[in-house]
């Protein structure tokens, strides 16, 4: 009898394929990395072919890995980098251009526009969102309107338009074969094209960025028995194996930490950070800069919501420091070599490569070190990346107890960065609340797999998924209030140095 769940997580550096049993433990997994396309300042683009290999790839590997075959899993569920945004023809399946990642700020003038008459109070207002480039619709627009031929087919139903987990999904189904043009219902409340609502396409917004109804997926709930169709016999599973969950990957690790009632929140470091809050079945407008989306919906119930707030460089500030300065070799050094000083020597590292996202919402924001003295090393600027990270995320925690009133008691944490104890260590003293991390650190993947599983009844219910977490580690601030308030206020001066610097 099949006894594992498995999980695609397509992010924006790597794809993994992940297996998990009942009690919500790893089985096995395997990771590969895709190529990051950077044909100029701003631009970042991901190919959809070497996606697809990818996931293709690690399927296969992971299951070879765990002596596993298609049989075993109950179902499959998929979660991905959010936001990006791919083109693709429904007869060749092939891709009309690069994926334009959610970190790409081509869309600049478009986001500036809608923000300079009522439209971008339009877009607050039905899709939650700030209009800004880290959204899908002004990245379809830019499509539209660059590519050519790519209009005339989309509105022939010819071109179609999908998130990553459209496109995975497409594939794994049956492709130009058949496969379903689907997506769920977080995902497409990242694209300013979906009323939160009614969680359908909005013809105002699709008339906003002139999108064609033609080539968008249907829309179905995160966990769904019956929406996603199964895998091709022929496929890399080898096999047909229902797909029941589909998550945007930071609504994914929110269900993977089990944060289920309002209140309740995550905080994700990879590439970028993204903390959740869950607000239940109530839609909340923040004040205070941060996203209103969708965390999850499971069946027939109804969606549950969340306030967010995205940071869109934390851990690829790490990877800035080994790729672009050559600092360090890999990401563990970061830690290593921040731990040679005792504190940031005044340094502050404002890492606004793509503009500044939450609560800031600046596209003109360019990064910026300040405070240097010939005193400065590498290793103070190793820790004021690391550092980064922490304020980042204190200006979204700071937002997010303005809006909610709530007091944050204990910040939940997972993915890559918390690897980093100095790092953990500094979020606690940064906030001056607790940091607390799962014994399962990868809740993307395990957020997706129990999407999936709670479709099929493999889990019964989500009280059975709160009985798996279980704490592995948790950090408590050392710092005092002075000095904590200090480097904050330093922050903040060093956040206002990169405003304004595009004529
Ligand atoms: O919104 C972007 C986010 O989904 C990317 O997540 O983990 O791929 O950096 P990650």
């Amino acid at each position: 009898m099949a006894q594992y769940v498995g999980a695609v997580d397509q992010g924006t550096t790597s794809t993994r394929f992940m297996i998990f049993d009942h009690s919500g433990l790893e089985v096995a997994r395997h990771q590969l990395e895709h190529e990051q396309i950077l044909p100029r300042a701003g631009w970042v683009e991901h190919n959809p072919t070497e996606i697809w290999e990818r996931t293709r790839a690690v399927i296969e590997t992971a299951l070879n890995k765990a002596g596993l075959h298609a049989s075993d899993l109950v179902a499959v569920g998929i979660t991905n980098q959010r936001e990006t945004t791919l083109v693709w023809n429904r007869r060749t399946g092939r891709p009309y251009y690069n994926a334009i990642v959610w970190q790409d700020t081509r869309t600049d003038r478009i986001a500036a526009a809608l923000d300079a008459d009522e439209r971008g109070q339009t877009i607050r207002r039905k899709a939650g969102l700030p209009p800004a480039t880290y959204f899908a619709g002004g990245k379809l627009q830019w499509l539209l309107e660059n590519v050519e031929g790519l209009r005339a087919d989309a509105e022939a139903g010819e071109a179609l338009f999908g998130t990553v987990d459209s496109w995975i999904i497409w594939n794994l189904t049956g492709g130009i074969d058949g496969g379903l043009h689907v997506t769920d219902v977080t995902n497409a409340s990242r694209t300013m094209l979906m009323d939160l609502q009614t969680l359908d396409w909005d013809e105002e917004l699709l008339s906003i960025f002139n999108v064609p109804r033609a080539m968008l997926p249907q829309i179905r709930p995160s966990s769904s028995k019956d929406g996603y169709g199964v895998t091709r016999a022929d496929g890399p599973l080898h096999g047909v194996v229902p797909l029941t969950g589909v998550l945007g990957d930071q609504q994914a690790a929110t269900v993977g930490q089990v944060c289920f009632t309002p209140g309740t929140c995550k905080n994700t470091y990879g590439t970028g950070n993204f903390l959740l809050l869950n607000t239940g079945h109530e839609i909340v407008h923040s004040e205070n800069g941060l996203l209103t989306t969708v965390a999850y919906q499971f069946g027939q119930e109804k969606a549950v919501y969340a306030l967010e707030g995205s940071i869109a460089v934390t851990g690829s500030a790490v990877q800035w420091l080994r790729d672009q300065l050559g600092i360090i070799s890999g990401a563990a050094q970061s830690e290593s070599l921040a731990r040679q000083v005792e504190d940031n020597g005044g340094v502050y590292f404002v890492p606004a490569f793509s503009g500044l996202f939450a609560p800031y919402w600046r596209s003109d924001a360019r990064g910026a070190i300040v405070g240097l003295s010939r005193f400065n090393t590498n290793a103070h600027l190793a820790r004021a990346t690391l550092e980064s990270i922490c304020y980042q995320t204190r200006d979204v925690v700071e937002a997010m107890e303005q809006d909610s009133g709530v007091k944050l008691d204990v910040l939940r944490v997972d993915g890559g960065v918390t690897a980093n104890e100095l790092a953990m260590q500094i979020q606690a003293d940064v906030l001056g609340v607790p940091v607390s991390k799962p014994v399962v650190a990868e809740t993307t993947a395990l957020g997706a797999a129990y999407a999936a599983g709670l479709a099929t009844g493999f889990w019964a219910n989500t009280d059975e998924l709160v009985r798996n977490w279980n704490e592995d580690r948790r950090w408590l601030p050392q710092s005092d209030e002075a000095s904590r308030a200090k480097g904050y206020r330093n922050w903040k001066k060093a956040v206002a140095r990169t405003l304004d610097w595009i004529d």
